[in-house]
């Protein structure tokens, strides 16, 4: 694609001079748009770029390695690479909380926090980079109607850190642009196409108190579920993910009475996530899933599927 070939390297050419020797700051949080705008400032000015990735212990399955395998040291990028594994913070201020806006809150600032705390060390930064898309753009300047869910971004982070300016390439950008430029740039295309991630994470997909064990469930099954979907070729998913309800229930393994958790799965077509149908996924894959889920995730003997569409419900479960 000739023009987008063309708009990566004007881009990058403008980036390189505006920046001159400075220094940038970029959070990254191994999206689709960080991720994009990481590798545009990692080509344009190297070294002078630092990456911070905070590990919250609210990400996928080895999502963390494999944002380290990109970003990282052994990854293709000269860049500086912060990955800040601060599972424990986030799980002992999330201990006995149930409600999930104090969920969410809780996660939103612990993150700004160790953010800052990482932006102290490195001192004062020329740019900061964001990811935020064009899209992100017009929505910002439309004014908010009510709030359903208060949204956890790593875009919010300006007032904290000490920066002279920030620096948006991809603000003229949609989403399937986005992911060309991500192409073209050579990023993985499991990185590219990957599928939407809340900012609070596997957060708000366990209802209720989040504690680690409970994210081991959630993170085995899930991959369960994504492998399944994969190996069957579903395709057409908005999103699909699994999620653990807080409800336990009576099951029988072998003699043995049971009393574990009841694992959901979601899968939505969706065409901009405002509203969204319920996935028809086939029932043999449906069922390969849920025969994997308990007998592979300790903790877990029943698997349901949610046939809601939004409205009424909404795509995450908090
Ligand atoms: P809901 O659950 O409101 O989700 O139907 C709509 C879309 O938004 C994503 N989502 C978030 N994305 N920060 C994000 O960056 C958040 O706090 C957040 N909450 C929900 C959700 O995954 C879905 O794609």
């Amino acid at each position: 694609d000739w023009k987008m070939d063309s708009f990566v390297e004007t881009t990058i050419a403008q980036i390189r001079e505006k920046v001159g020797d400075g220094k940038v700051l970029c959070a990254l949080s191994g999206g689709v748009d960080s991720s994009v705008a990481a590798v545009m400032l990692a080509k344009a000015v190297g070294k002078q770029l630092t990456c911070v990735f905070v590990d919250h212990g609210l990400l996928r399955k080895n999502e963390g390695d494999e944002v380290e395998a990109v970003f990282g040291p052994d990854g293709p990028y000269d860049l500086n690479f912060i990955r800040v594994n601060a599972q424990e913070r986030f799980y002992s201020k999330l201990a006995g909380v149930t409600e999930p806006e104090a969920k969410r809150k809780i996660i939103g600032e612990e993150f700004i926090r160790v953010f800052e705390e990482e932006a102290k060390k490195i001192g004062a930064v020329d740019y900061l980079v964001q990811g935020t898309i064009y899209p992100d753009v017009i929505e910002s300047g439309l004014g908010k109607s009510a709030t359903i869910k208060s949204h956890h971004n790593v875009g919010g982070l300006p007032d904290y850190v000490d920066f002279k300016e920030i620096i948006e390439p991809l603000r003229m950008l949609f989403k399937d642009e986005v992911r060309k430029a991500g192409l073209e740039l050579g990023i993985p295309e499991y990185l590219v196409y990957r599928q939407p991630f809340p900012g609070p994470g596997l957060g708000i997909r366990i209802i209720g108190e989040v504690t680690a064990d409970k994210v081991r469930i959630v993170q085995d099954a899930d991959y369960i579920y994504r492998e399944e979907i994969a190996k069957a070729g579903v395709e057409g998913l908005g999103q699909y993910f699994a999620a653990l309800t807080n409800m336990r229930s009576v099951g029988v393994m072998g003699d043995e009475r049971t009393y574990d958790y009841a694992v959901a799965l979601r899968a939505v077509c969706t065409a901009d996530f405002m509203t969204a149908d319920c996935a028809q996924i086939p029932w043999d894959v449906l069922s390969t899933v849920a025969n994997r889920i308990v007998n592979e995730v300790k903790g877990v003997n029943r698997v349901l599927y949610d046939c809601t569409s939004k409205p009424p419900a909404t795509i995450e479960f908090e």
